[in-house]
């Protein structure tokens, strides 16, 4: 299946989309991910750093590319995090069809819980949680990290260029009949339960 998860910072898209490649063996295309990885490359535009760190977006010739060349080697995939705005969404559109889009729905005050708390494994990419969520192992858990982006006053950044940005999509891809909606607040196990029924509903 080739499937469009989009939901504000924080929704889950990642802890969604390692059930998704697990159960139906598509690629993880994930913009953010690709970046981090590659926060210093210069661009003409800048390096990736500079935008993330301030939760904007970085520029679209940037990410379209990042995704242009993984949707080449993908028959199915789960797409997390692109597209993030109009101009995106419709480049997108000329490279590929869709066969469902979610919306991961969760309030924003439980996104900010979400996102100070969580902590990186940056050896596995696993997330944790502060206060819900933390490794038995203690070697683990002394070297877990914080995001960059993940400091309350970038969180409260990027929810505001969710709102501007991104949710609009909702609406354009509700048009084209693509869209399912899923309650977000609930818990990463009930969640890939609707999830899950949504996708099978879809094929
Ligand atoms: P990106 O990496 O895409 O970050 P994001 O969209 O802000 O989303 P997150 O990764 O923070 O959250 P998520 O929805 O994946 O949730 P997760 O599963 O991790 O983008 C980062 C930056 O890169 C952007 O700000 C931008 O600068 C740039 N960028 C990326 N794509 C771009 C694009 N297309 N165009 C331009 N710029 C781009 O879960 C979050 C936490 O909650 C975890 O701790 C997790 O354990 C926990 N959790 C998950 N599910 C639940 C649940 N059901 N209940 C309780 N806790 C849960
Ligand atoms: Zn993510």
């Amino acid at each position: 299946p080739r499937i469009l998860l989009i939901g504000p910072p924080g929704a889950g898209k990642g802890t969604q989309s390692k059930h998704i490649v697990e159960t139906y063996g598509v690629e993880h295309i994930t913009t953010g991910d690709a970046l981090r990885a590659n926060k210093d490359m210069e661009t003409e535009f800048g390096k990736p750093r500079e935008f993330m760190e301030k939760g904007e977006l970085v520029p679209d010739p940037v990410v379209n590319e990042i995704v242009v060349a993984a949707l080449e080697d993908a028959d199915g995939f789960v797409l997390d995090g692109y597209p993030r705005n109009m101009s995106q969404a419709e480049y997108l559109d000329e490279q590929t069809d869709l066969d469902i889009v979610v919306l991961l729905d969760v309030g924003r005050d439980e996104l900010v819980t979400r996102l100070t708390g969580r902590r990186v494994d940056p050896e596995t990419g696993e997330n944790y949680h502060v206060e819900y969520d933390m490794p038995d192992d203690e070697a683990v858990r002394d070297r877990l990290e914080q995001r960059d982006d993940d400091t309350e006053d970038v969180v409260t950044d990027r929810l505001d260029v969710y709102s501007e940005n991104t949710e609009p999509l909702v609406e354009f891809y509700e048009d084209r009949g693509l869209l399912t909606r899923i309650d977000g607040d609930q818990t990463p196990d009930e969640v890939w339960h609707d999830l899950r029924l949504a996708i099978e509903d879809a094929q």
